[in-house]
């Protein structure tokens, strides 16, 4: 059973205040109602200076918080890295790997991707593997071929056991940050594939892994990714900045794919 997962990536926005202010917004809706049926799981993956602010002042709801990148390392001399132990200590039970920014910006390699998803599930936390095109890819043909060897490198050190409790986000370059949203015909295609190559590495267990979809998400557009079956949710940069427009998103998944249980009401 798959329950849709509704992530907000604040990327490198928001101090502590900021944070506090925005859980505030947040806390006394979802207090109520996400205990009702239906809700998706929601996250907010926060700065790292945030993350034991956000955590403490989250911990009433049942939003959870995750981090936006970890090292591959568990400790030792590694000046500015943070470990997947830290995290967790911090309060997060997801993590972010390989995202496009980290990707194109800083330099990962799907080597480096696969080995923190391994870092993150060592530190018992469930990993959000990142996969998509650039606009070049996607011209060429080769968003499948593409989207295929992120998946396969990332997902590598990965066993069949242990894949259920990890998500990967499609979330094509060309759309992050552009306003330009892929058609969800578009992305349920590619989403299709990335199962299929997961089929391949881990049979039925492949069957439980979340994919989500993500790129200028809003409360107006989500619907048309959540009326097809195979997307299980959306990862939200700019349009989760704002309460309001978040919850609108949240909102809008609830009333589109009732969840079959709510989170907030036990296993
Ligand atoms: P936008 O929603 O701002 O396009 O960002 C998407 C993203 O990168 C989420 O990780």
């Amino acid at each position: 059973m798959r329950i849709p997962l509704v992530a907000g990536n604040w990327k490198m926005n928001k101090t502590i205040g900021e944070a506090l202010t925005f859980s505030s917004g947040l806390s006394a809706f979802l207090k109520e109602e996400t205990r009702k049926p239906g809700w998706p799981e929601i996250l907010i993956f926060p700065p790292f200076t945030a993350l034991p602010a956000l955590s403490g002042a989250l911990a009433e709801t049942e939003v959870k918080v995750g981090a936006q990148n970890l090292s591959w390392e568990k400790r030792g001399a590694f000046t500015g890295e943070i470990s997947g132990s830290m995290l967790k200590d911090a309060g997060c039970e997801y993590v972010i790997a390989g995202h496009s920014e980290r990707r194109h910006i800083f330099g990962e390699t799907d080597e480096v991707v696969g080995r923190k998803v391994r870092a993150a599930l060592d530190a018992d936390l469930h990993p959000i593997l990142c996969v998509g095109e650039t606009f070049e890819q996607r011209e060429a043909g080769e968003t499948l071929a593409v989207c295929r060897t992120m998946t396969e490198m990332g997902l590598a050190p990965v066993t069949p056991d242990e894949v259920g409790s990890v998500v990967v986000a499609y979330e094509p370059v060309w759309a992050i940050g552009t306003g330009r949203d892929a058609k969800p015909d578009d992305a349920e295609e590619v989403i299709d594939s990335i199962r299929d190559t997961m089929a391949r590495m881990f049979k039925d267990a492949a069957k439980d892994v979340r994919i989500l979809y993500g790129g200028s998400v809003k409360s107006i557009n989500i619907r048309g990714f959540m009326l097809k079956e195979t997307i299980d949710g959306a990862l939200i940069g700019g349009s989760s900045l704002d309460p309001e427009e978040f919850l609108r998103i949240v909102v809008e998944v609830q009333k589109t794919r009732p969840a079959p249980k709510s989170f907030g009401q036990g296993e």
